[in-house]
């Protein structure tokens, strides 16, 4: 793991930004792995701010996205679709054509399938992005007794609905999610994760120096040779 300490988040955002613009500019037709959250939104502003410059073109990236709540409409506010339509995909010119998404609302063995099938079509994802959750999560494949691999319908955890029900003013909080698999994100030829802030520490200390467990799903990343962590100085405060 390529470990990388900055200042803040705007730093983070642009140095992981400025990773995309390059790869994108030299790969104009890649396959990108996209993420949800707060974390990745700088990252997401500048990649708009370099658009709108004309410092890069979405015109030919295909997109997936790691994972989708279930129980909800996809165009409902707090979908994952429509934050990555709103941080993203309607402010650059991707073709909405290229867009995949796991759909949350469907069965749940048919959709993984599909989604496996759809990722190996297309060449399989060049660049995924990650966050961390609180708990090592990634995706949202929750701290377990195995690694997962293909996507799969998930019961969160009350850590992660803890963290997320902030966002949900209207209705509760789902309790299920499609998620990528662990297999499906280590099959990806680089990862970039980023985590930022103090209570992303404890887990970014075991994703890090910790044993390779279940326990702590991020922790697989370690035997994954292309990965770049970007780090703020309080998320890396226990390394
Ligand atoms: C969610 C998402 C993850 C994300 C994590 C951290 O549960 N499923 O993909 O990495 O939370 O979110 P945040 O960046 O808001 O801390």
């Amino acid at each position: 793991m390529e470990i990388r300490i900055l200042k803040n988040e705007a730093e983070i955002g642009a140095a992981a930004g400025k990773l995309y613009v390059d790869y994108i500019n030299a790969n104009p037709d890649c396959v990108l792995g996209f993420a949800t959250g707060a974390t990745p939104v700088p990252t997401y502003n500048f990649l708009v701010d370099e658009y709108n410059k004309g410092n890069v073109s979405f015109k030919g990236v295909k997109t997936f996205n790691l994972d989708e709540y279930c129980d909800l409409p996809k165009n409902h506010k707090n979908s994952y679709f429509t934050f990555m339509q709103e941080n993203l995909f309607s402010r650059v010119d991707l073709n909405q054509n290229n867009v995949d998404f796991l759909d949350g609302n469907a069965d749940p063995e048919t959709e993984s399938k599909r989604y496996a099938e759809a990722i190996k079509a297309k060449g399989g994802i060049d660049i995924q992005l990650l966050g961390i959750g609180r708990n090592g999560h990634i995706a949202f494949n929750e701290p377990s007794d195995k690694f997962t691999d293909e996507a799969w319908k998930v019961t969160l955890t009350q850590s992660t609905i803890d963290a997320n029900s902030i966002y949900f003013d209207d209705i509760p909080m789902p309790h299920y999610a499609m998620t990528m698999g662990i297999g499906s994100i280590m099959r990806s030829k680089k990862i970039i994760l980023i985590a930022t802030g103090s209570s992303k520490a404890e887990a970014v200390k075991n994703m890090i120096k910790g044993e390779v467990t279940p326990q702590c799903p991020a922790s697989v990343l370690q035997q994954h040779d292309d990965v770049v962590v970007f780090l703020d100085e309080a998320a890396a405060a226990l390394l």
